[in-house]
């Protein structure tokens, strides 16, 4: 599996002149790699996660996931295939208060999971232990510090073992011991399953934890000096 992003440009219209975000991003990750993207707050890093994830399209430039253009597919196949081979983590977790724990983390085989429902609660239940929540399985979200939410939201992501899992300042609300937890448990869980890893954060300390570092800088991504 190889992530290749080619001049990828992102421009959003306004009343005035076109708001040019990103100017031309080029990026190779192949399956093992690991990024930690930096950055000023505006310069466009989630909008680059989003369309590396499939969830928006760039102005102009490609996106090829092993040398496939993905936004050729009709939605309803684009849909399918961004469910089941790309993970997200946002900021804000997305968990659902009414659902439980283990319910929450099966929220995405709900559509098309043909017969496999136990298989995959078995695995839930496995992702829920190895982030270490296996007491909490039966709990609301309500019913869980900051942290707890975070690593339900990375046992979700990986519920069908993406090829690629994209974090958006997945330790954004935490303090530095539990955001370095998760960012270790994801690099962890990264490595066991050979998955490519993008993370956004605004921490240098936990960007240090990762082999590869890039920048936002001016709509491009640079290496951090
Ligand atoms: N749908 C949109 N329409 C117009 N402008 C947008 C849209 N989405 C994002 N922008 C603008 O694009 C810029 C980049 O946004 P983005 O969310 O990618 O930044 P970011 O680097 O993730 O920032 P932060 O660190 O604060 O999360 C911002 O200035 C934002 O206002
Ligand atoms: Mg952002």
């Amino acid at each position: 599996m190889t992530l290749c992003a080619t001049e990828v440009c992102k421009t959003y219209p306004t009343r005035g002149e076109p708001l040019s975000i990103l100017r031309g991003v080029s990026l190779t990750l192949q399956r093992g790699e690991a990024l930690a993207v930096m950055g000023p707050s505006g310069s466009g890093k989630s909008t680059l996660l989003h369309i590396l994830g499939t969830l928006d399209r760039p102005t102009s430039g490609t996106v090829t996931l092993e040398q496939e253009d993905p936004f050729r597919l009709p939605e309803p196949q684009l849909a399918e295939f961004r469910n089941r081979r790309i993970g997200f983590v946002f900021q804000d977790h997305h968990l659902l208060p009414q659902c439980t724990v283990l319910e929450n983390v099966l929220i995405p085989t709900l559509v098309n999971r043909s017969g496999q429902i136990e298989a995959l609660e078995a695995w839930a239940r496995q992702l829920l232990e190895r982030v270490g929540l296996k007491e909490r399985m039966q709990h609301r979200p309500a019913e869980l510090s900051g942290g707890e939410r975070q690593r339900v939201a990375v046992a979700r992501a990986l519920i069908h073992q993406p090829l690629l899992l994209l974090a958006d300042e997945p330790t954004g609300n935490l303090d530095r011991k539990s955001a370095l937890a998760v960012a270790e448990l994801l690099l962890e869980l990264h490595r066991q399953q050979n998955t490519i890893l993008v993370v956004v954060t605004h921490s240098a300390e936990l960007a240090r934890l990762f082999p590869q570092r890039m920048e936002m800088i001016d709509g491009r991504l640079q290496p951090v000096a």
